[in-house]
């Protein structure tokens, strides 16, 4: 099964990147070409039903299948970016990390308002990320569609925090 795969595949590795946090290290599973593409294979089947007009991935590791994940929902691919990387006009939002602050934007022609945008990144933790994404999608005038993610940590209830805001919520592995 995917969700046992994935969570075979992850790496736990403890005190990074600070003290008290055990980080999952998703790399080996970016190694496994047959996984990658079971993970896709299992996000595109489980959004068949969902209206999709773009993408959204969340630097940086969120650009890892969201691009793919894009192209197999024969959608635009838009990246949410951490301060000061997008060179045209920019749309930002602060926000809380598990262990720090950042700063995303957006450029403001990167979907039409009124669509539906599907917000996708590789680990949900406190879900802090992807609520400020969906706050600035909702300001430009976009519609979140929901989120992906290929693995949750569940004991930071992000699923809880990012409910909401949309309850199409789709972990691989939680
Ligand atoms: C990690 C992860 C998510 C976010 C999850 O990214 O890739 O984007 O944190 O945490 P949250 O649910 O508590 O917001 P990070 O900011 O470490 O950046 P990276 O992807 O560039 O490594
Ligand atoms: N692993 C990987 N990314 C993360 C984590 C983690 O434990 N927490 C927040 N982002």
């Amino acid at each position: 099964m995917i969700e046992q795969q994935i969570k075979s595949a992850i790496r736990d590795i403890p005190d990074f990147p600070k003290p008290g946090i055990v980080f999952k290290d998703i790399t080996p599973i970016l190694k496994d070409p047959i996984l990658c593409d079971k993970i896709l294979d299992a996000f595109t089947e489980r959004l068949k039903d969902t209206k999709i007009d773009v993408v959204a991935g969340v630097e940086s590791r969120g650009f890892l299948f969201g691009l793919s994940l894009a192209c197999r929902l024969g959608v635009p691919f838009i990246p949410v970016r951490k301060a000061g990387k997008l060179p045209f006009t920019i749309k930002q939002k602060a926000y809380k990390l598990e262990y720090g602050t950042a700063t995303i934007e957006l450029h403001t022609d990167a979907f039409e308002p009124g669509q539906h945008i599907l917000i996708h990144d590789d680990l949900l933790a406190t879900g802090g990320t992807v609520t400020a994404a969906s706050e600035l999608i909702k300001e430009m005038g976009g519609v979140v569609a929901g989120f992906s993610f290929v693995v949750g940590l569940g004991f930071l209830n992000g699923r809880e925090r990012i409910q909401p805001i949309s309850d199409k919520i789709l972990v691989l592995a939680d």
